[in-house]
């Protein structure tokens, strides 16, 4: 190995207790090489979760390559915020357009961090819960994001500042954290000037949609008229009264450079993500659950479904990786799609029941006869569910999305005379 020049240390809330570990190490050696090791204290505490398990399984002793990201192990790139964030952090730090993600993990606090990890200079772990303090007001969250949106001038210089501070969730559009009554955390996301439809409804459509369709959707709620403008806002998966879960994105599951390379896009895959689910020892139904929110992206027009809208969730009670709550799922504003950003079956990116089937066994099912069953009777709930949804859209948009859901599961269900339009 070159001689590093640099360590970080990399921490976690520990599923079990809370209790916040020094798991590992982070060298950024010569030439832009990083190599991770689990730390020594980790393993005499005979601590053994993995942080990620695909690309970091726990093996002590073992300095492992970063292969991707110019030197920064998957896990760690996405606890560092996208396009959003780092805009934010390229303004505050004044780092290069062309900065390493390396800069952005560590430009960026761990107040708000997505997933159980944290990073630091200090061997030791924190003591605390790493308290962020209360989150602000919705309201004056929604402004401010705004102006910053906008480049305006901060309107209160104190929640300026702790949007720049906590600028780490991923994402392209404005968003930051709140806590309601019970002190659950939402991410909450409001519309921008630029937007060409009113995104936080739809968004809140799409995730209000799949819940009553029977799928597994994080929950929102929308926001009308806050702070000048409508904002949705989405329970975080991530937190749970008040700590933090280990999470991995479907990019390093899949091991997609994402957005950094768009060249890979035989790795943007649902049936490969399935593959990766099994592996990690997420139970059957999770499959099931990714192959529903495939059929659900297909019949509401989201081909926003790329690798980073995608995670799995460490939960503690059952010991094992789930697949999280889908979240970012919005009916395209513009057009009704064609294929979706992921493929349903190698190779296939169009919307047809042909894609959907295909690879059905890598879903779990026994076959195309059993997914093809599965899939008319979900295309059902998809179509009881909008109708239970509707009432959120205007006139025009509730015509739109229902024409497009009525010709778009014609085209799954393989009714004659509907082709997909490849
Ligand atoms: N409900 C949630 N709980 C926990 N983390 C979430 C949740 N929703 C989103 N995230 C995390 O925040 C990131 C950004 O959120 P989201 O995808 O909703 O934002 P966006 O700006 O609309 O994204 P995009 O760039 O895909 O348009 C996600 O990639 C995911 O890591
Ligand atoms: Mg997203």
């Amino acid at each position: 190995m070159p001689i590093t020049s640099r360590s970080l240390y990399v921490y976690l809330q520990r599923p079990d207790d809370g209790e916040w570990v020094t798991v590992g190490r982070y060298l950024a050696a010569a030439h832009g090489e990083g190599y991770f090791r689990y730390a020594p204290s980790y393993v005499d505490a005979g601590l053994a979760w993995s942080i990620d398990p695909v690309n970091l399984r726990f093996v002590p002793g073992l300095d492992v390559a970063a292969t991707r990201y110019r030197g920064l192990h998957d896990v760690l790139r996405d606890a560092c915020p996208d396009a959003w964030g780092q805009a934010l952090l390229r303004r505050e730090h004044n780092l290069p357009g062309n900065a390493p993600p390396l800069q952005y993990l560590q430009a960026a606090s761990n107040i708000d961090r997505w997933g159980a990890l944290a990073v630091g200079a200090s061997a030791k772990a924190p003591k605390s819960n790493l308290g962020s303090p209360a989150p602000p007001r919705l309201d004056q969250v929604v402004e401010e994001l705004a102006a910053l949106s906008e480049r305006r001038p901060a309107i209160r210089a104190k929640i300026r500042s702790r949007l720049i501070q906590t600028a780490s969730v991923g994402g392209a559009r404005p968003k930051s954290t709140v806590q309601d009554d019970t002190l659950q955390f939402w991410l909450v996301k409001p519309g921008i000037a630029s937007d060409v439809a009113n995104i936080p409804l739809l968004e809140h459509v799409g995730q209000q949609w799949g819940r009553a369709s029977g799928l597994d959707f994080a929950a929102t709620v929308f926001h009308p008229a806050v702070g000048g403008r409508s904002a949705v806002r989405v329970l975080r998966f991530d937190r749970h009264l008040g700590r933090r879960l280990m999470c991995v994105s479907a990019a390093s599951l899949l091991q997609a450079e994402y957005p950094d390379d768009l060249t890979q896009t035989d790795r943007w895959s649902y049936p490969r993500l399935a593959e990766e689910l099994r592996l990690a020892g997420s139970p059957p139904e999770d499959r099931v659950e990714l192959f529903g929110r495939m059929v659900f992206n297909a019949a509401c027009g989201n081909d926003d479904d790329h690798v980073r809208n995608h995670a799995i969730v460490y939960r503690a009670d059952e010991g094992r990786w789930r697949l999280a709550p889908a979240f970012d799922v919005v009916p395209n504003p513009v057009e009704t799609p064609r294929r979706l950003h992921m493929q349903l079956s190698v190779g296939r990116f169009d919307i047809s029941r042909d894609a959907v089937l295909a690879d059905a066994h890598r879903f779990g099912f026994s076959g195309k006869a059993e997914a093809a069953s599965y899939l008319d009777i979900l295309l059902d709930r998809i179509g009881a569910g909008f109708a239970g949804t509707a009432h959120w859209l205007d006139n025009a948009w509730r015509q739109t999305l229902h024409e497009r859901l009525t010709h778009n599961a014609a085209v799954l269900k393989g009714l004659p005379g509907v082709l997909s339009q490849e």
